[in-house]
């Protein structure tokens, strides 16, 4: 009788303690991306061709010369094209001739340089590029990962079922497969899709809210269309991912023009997006330099409350989302918004002019237009907005400090993605101005 009891017990403390143990991994518990995550992948820079050790470890030590790493660029992620194959004990095997010395090593390697080492594999079959998958490998490819050092798994949707259940059941295999691995390992979901996001902080650290952005037409529509009604899914701990950023280098697999690179850079910190640098890292021009190094801009992204900034005004056009996403190139409109971010310590606004004409010619409505007139310049009046009576503005592309404004008129007339980020904070007195 003593003896059941005491069975019973244990059983009892046993299903609390199962119960528990599934309680902790219900959600993705790593801990990590508090704010987005910074660093570069491979996958707009070499695509397929040249993804190997040597190339991997000359990017980092340009990524330390350039001082990128100093300003929070940590992550080191090597995308599709760097397995070949299993090994009879089904192993993820790595290309002999690319990582002659194995993975294990280039994470040695990175590590030993304070950087982060990210892998990509496919929660199919095969990758995009058909390259091994992790379908039926979880657990053997979570622990291999982990073996190697691995900080960061991008998880692609290729050759995988499209619903959207059995999708979320193939990412809880991996997250819970990365959770049991004891490494905290940054879980990036890439399916591509807007109806990850109610869902994706429960399975992901990141998850790909749109397609591929390789041009400015897909800025427009496979970001920032898609995005810009999400802003309620990101937060510490997991954000909606828009992809990489481009830059203007040229020789890279894709590349943007310096204006449209730098407003990308801009909304992607407006959207709190992770800031994965896709540009020809051995030969970055100054000019991408300064825009990933600019630190006020950063701070944006990497505001601690991590709140995805949102629209609070545009005339660009609605767009029915429900369409096929993948519509490469759908032209970008004649348009404007002013994108808003609240920072622990104020606001950023940022002003896009995405239209190719001349603001002098763009029939723009604001705030307050004057009866019966287009103006020619973005107003944005600061009560009506943000319930101050002025603002403090600082304009984190000149580092100037603009004065206290009640209302902030400004001039895009360059067009074609031509932006101002400002940042307003409350001042210190009351003022009459
Ligand atoms: C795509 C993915 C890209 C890149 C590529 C590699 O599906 O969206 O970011 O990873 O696969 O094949």
């Amino acid at each position: 009788m003593v003896e059941l009891t005491r069975v019973a017990l244990n059983d009892t403390i046993k299903t609390v303690w199962l119960l528990s143990g599934v309680a902790t991994v219900i959600g993705l518990n790593n801990g990590l991306g508090q704010t987005p995550i910074m660093g570069y992948n491979t996958w707009n820079d070499f695509r397929c061709d040249n993804v190997s050790a040597a190339n991997i470890e000359k990017v980092a030590t340009a990524i330390i010369e350039l001082g990128l790493h100093r300003a929070g660029y940590r992550y080191v992620n090597i995308d599709d094209c760097w397995a070949v194959k299993r090994d009879a004990e089904g192993v993820i095997v790595e290309d002999a001739e690319a990582f002659p010395n194995g993975m294990k090593s280039v994470g040695d390697y990175l590590h030993a340089r304070g950087l982060k080492l990210g892998l990509y594999t496919d929660r199919g079959t095969a990758t995009c590029e058909g390259r091994p998958g992790s379908e039926g490998y979880e657990e053997l490819d979570a622990q291999t990962y982990a073996q190697w050092g691995a900080d960061y798994l991008k998880e692609d949707s290729c050759n995988a079922p499209s619903d959207h259940e059995a999708a979320f059941e193939q990412y809880r295999l991996m997250r819970d497969a990365l959770n049991r691995t004891g490494r905290p390992i940054y879980f990036a979901l890439c399916g591509w899709s807007s109806w990850y996001a109610p869902v994706g902080k429960g399975l992901a650290n990141s998850w790909r809210v749109g397609y591929d952005v390789n041009t400015w037409e897909n800025v427009w529509y496979n970001a920032i269309v898609v995005n810009e009604r999400l802003a309620q899914y990101a937060g510490p701990g997991g954000f909606n991912d828009v992809d990489a950023l481009i830059g203007s280098t040229p020789g890279g697999a894709v590349s943007l023009t310096t204006t449209q690179s730098r407003t990308q850079f801009s909304l992607w910190s407006m959207m709190s997006a992770p800031l994965i640098i896709g540009s020809n890292m051995l030969h970055l021009t100054t000019f991408d330099l300064e825009t990933y190094t600019n630190g006020e801009v950063v701070a944006v992204n990497q505001d601690p409350l991590g709140m995805q900034g949102t629209v609070v005004w545009q005339n660009c056009p609605s767009t029915d989302l429900s369409r096929d996403q993948s519509v490469e190139n759908a032209p970008v409109p004649n348009c404007q918004q002013i994108w808003a971010k609240k920072l622990f310590d104020g606001y950023a606004v940022m002003f896009v002019n995405f239209t190719s004409t001349s603001a002098a010619s763009a029939p723009w409505t604001t705030h307050r237009p004057p009866e019966g007139k287009a103006l020619e310049a973005l107003e944005l009046d600061v009560q009506a907005v943000f319930g101050w009576e002025a603002a403090n503005a600082r304009d984190l592309w000149t580092h100037m400090n603009l004065g206290i404004h009640r209302r902030l008129v400004v001039v895009l007339s360059g067009g074609n993605g031509e932006s101002k980020v400002l940042k307003l904070t409350k001042p210190a007195l009351e003022v009459k101005v």
